[in-house]
């Protein structure tokens, strides 16, 4: 019903629309359900101001998208009385400074877009503006423009847009509460001082922003700068809830400087690979995180307070550490979150893994030599550096930085020869070490230029501080076993007196005490091996088993438990029996005749 009254009522001052008959066919006149009436053009309809047969007190003329290029002193005379007039998309070339020399009382919005050439707003300030309290200015050149000063007596102002208006400073007029300056020329580092509530810095070249006092500031846009940097004093920016950064080049943000207001937090389409959070704005709700590198985000409780999170377009690694980010988004009711590798599994624990570990004989001009290319996995980063050795002679590789991939050693390679090639990790857990054998037969003939830093062993005599050749330790194979051949044999003969001691001790003790030979108890267990099953046989079986002595390199064990048997040496013939001896000569003669030797020199 009231729907049939407006469209009748609509019908009406259709029929008595103030415009001359040319128009009428491409204009109409109407009236919201808010009572405010309006004249309305066709877009691309026109290309000058219509003409009005007579003054009507309308509300609003609407001439969005049209050819406009011209506003004369008498362009609006007979609708005095409008309030808002809406220009947009346009290309305004001129504006008669006297325009509105009889709309200063009524006009309160206008919205005009200019060539990019008219550089003069004297048609603002001819006449005073009161009720003037949005201004949308588009395509205008103000680059020279004291825009303070004009806007001095406009105490009505609250609203400003100051679109691709070649810009390069911000204005700073005292009573506007919205300022948008969107798609102007700021650039370099912005020091921001500001009293406004809300403000568009979007599409400029900004690429530093230090936010210092801006006590009434709540919602910032920065979206489509350059921005590297984001700074704010927190103590003055307290009111900030809205912040838009997205579009820029951030590539991590310092969480503390975020005031505990914030709700509203956009770093979309920025380069963040890892966000460490510190802090968390205490009533942020909404952040979006979507279009940056991230790969993981380290568990956080702050998470729990949003109720928007957007974080697609990361090139996520899903594996365990993300499970409960799965969990979080399902909760959110987030279902465009997705992940490449969505097991939400992990592989490999926390130690680098080797996957490619390729040696290749080649020939460098005149030298042979090893192209080694490897891949490691160390999703944790905890390798500190990588070593290569080489027998023939054993050499050791300068530190090689973890991120290197490949490497190459040149002197001293030989034709027809097996070579055994490492390539140790080390790393925050262990030292892991991968080898393979390579026979030099039919290098391949290397096409590409050498680089210096590929090279890790090379001439000793030109790079000299690049190879670490362990004279230290042995270089020959064979002395090195020769060593611990001996090492072991010594061993061996040691922990043999000590039981032969400790046995003739036992021995001796049960002959006093039972009147028994201890081999009678022991001698169905005296066969080896013999995994404590009977308490005073144990010794026994740690000494005699060849298998566990050989194990047993770490003595302390045996001595500790032997310790207190050690100086009965006396009868030490006596305690081993016969069969003992035998079996005992059998696999140990040699360690035995040593023995023998060491026990005659004892006397
Ligand atoms: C706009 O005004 C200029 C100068 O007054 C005049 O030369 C031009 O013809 C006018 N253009 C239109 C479309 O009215
Ligand atoms: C805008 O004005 C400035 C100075 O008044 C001038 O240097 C610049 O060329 C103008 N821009 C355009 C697009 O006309
Ligand atoms: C502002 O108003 C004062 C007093 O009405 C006047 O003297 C001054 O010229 C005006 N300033 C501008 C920029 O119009
Ligand atoms: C923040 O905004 C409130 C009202 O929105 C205002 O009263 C206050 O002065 C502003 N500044 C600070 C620092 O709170
Ligand atoms: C910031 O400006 C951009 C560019 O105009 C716009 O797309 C975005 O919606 C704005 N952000 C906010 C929070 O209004
Ligand atoms: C964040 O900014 C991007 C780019 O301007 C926009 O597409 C997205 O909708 C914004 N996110 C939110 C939550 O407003
Ligand atoms: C998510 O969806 C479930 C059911 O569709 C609903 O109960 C829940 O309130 C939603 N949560 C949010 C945060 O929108
Ligand atoms: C090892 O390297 C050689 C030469 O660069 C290449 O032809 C071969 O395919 C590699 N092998 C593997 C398993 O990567
Ligand atoms: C490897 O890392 C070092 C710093 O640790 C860096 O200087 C070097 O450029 C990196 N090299 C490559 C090939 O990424």
């Amino acid at each position: 019903m009231l729907f049939l009254f407006i469209f009748l009522f609509s019908i009406h001052l259709l029929q008595s629309c103030p415009l001359t008959d040319e128009y009428l066919s491409r204009c109409h006149c109407g009236i919201l359900t808010n009572g405010e009436s309006y004249i309305k053009c066709d877009e691309n309809s026109l290309n000058h101001i219509p003409k009005f047969k007579r003054s009507y007190s309308y509300d609003e003329l609407i001439l969005i998208n049209n050819n406009i290029k011209n506003l004369s002193s008498t362009s609006f005379d007979n609708i005095k009385t409008i309030k808002r007039i809406n220009l947009h998309g346009n290309s305004l070339s001129l504006i008669d400074e006297n325009l509105f020399r009889l709309l200063g009382n009524y006009l309160e919005e206008l919205i005009l877009t200019g060539n990019n050439q008219i550089n003069s707003l004297e048609f603002l300030t001819r006449f005073p503006l009161k009720k003037l309290r949005l201004l949308k200015l588009n395509r205008f050149n103000l680059t020279n423009i004291n825009l303070e000063k004009i806007f001095l007596n406009m105490t009505n102002l609250e609203i400003v847009y100051l679109n691709s208006c070649q810009l390069k400073q911000i204005p700073h007029i005292n009573h506007i509460k919205y300022l948008d300056l969107e798609d102007n020329f700021l650039s370099n580092t912005i020091f921001l001082s500001t009293s406004y509530y809300q403000l568009n810095l979007a599409h400029n070249h900004i690429s530093s922003i230090i936010l210092q006092n801006n006590k009434n500031l709540i919602s910032l846009n920065l979206s489509k700068n350059n921005l590297n940097e984001f700074y704010s004093l927190t103590i003055s920016n307290k009111n900030l809830t809205t912040l838009d950064l997205s579009y820029n080049h951030l590539t991590s943000i310092d969480w503390i400087i975020l005031n505990d207001k914030l709700l509203y937090l956009n770093l979309s389409s920025n380069y963040f690979s890892t966000t460490k959070f510190n802090s968390f704005p205490k009533s942020l709700t909404s952040l979006d995180l979507s279009s940056n590198q991230l790969k993981t985000i380290e568990k956080n409780l702050f998470f729990q307070q949003l109720n928007y999170l957007n974080l697609n377009l990361n090139p996520f690694d899903c594996d365990c550490h993300l499970k409960w980010l799965r969990n979080l988004m399902k909760k959110l009711n987030t279902t465009t979150w997705s992940c490449s590798s969505s097991d939400f599994k992990c592989q490999s624990n926390l130690m680098p893994q080797i996957s490619i570990f390729n040696i290749t004989f080649m020939k460098y001009f005149s030298q042979h030599g090893f192209s080694i290319q490897w891949s490691i996995i160390d999703n944790y980063q905890t390798i500190d550096y990588l070593q290569i050795t080489i027998d023939k002679p054993y050499r050791t590789s300068r530190k090689i930085s973890s991120n290197q991939t490949h490497a190459i050693i040149l002197n001293n390679i030989e034709l027809y020869q097996y070579y055994h090639i490492c390539l140790i990790l080390i790393h925050k857990y262990a030292n892991d070490k991968y080898c393979q054998d390579i026979f030099t037969k039919t290098p391949i003939l290397n096409k590409m230029k050498l680089q210096e830093t590929d090279v890790i062993l090379n001439d000793d005599n030109n790079n000299n501080n690049e190879i670490e050749i362990n004279t230290n330790d042995f270089n020959d194979n064979h002395l090195y076993l020769l060593l611990i051949g001996s090492c072991i044999g010594a061993l061996l003969t040691f922990i043999l007196l000590l039981t032969c001691c400790y046995l003739c001790y036992r021995l001796h003790k049960y002959k006093n005490i039972n009147e028994q030979p201890i081999y009678e108890q022991c001698s169905q267990h005296i066969h080896y091996p013999i995994y404590h099953s009977h308490p005073t046989c144990s010794h026994h079986q740690i000494i005699y088993n060849s298998e566990n002595i050989s194990n047993s390199t770490d003595s302390s064990r045996i001595d500790a438990s032997l310790s207190s048997t050690t100086n009965n040496p006396k009868h030490i013939y006596q305690t081993i029996d016969s069969q003992e001896y035998r079996s005992l000569k059998r696999q140990h003669q040699q360690l035995f005749e040593l023995w023998k030797e060491s026990v005659k020199q004892n006397r």
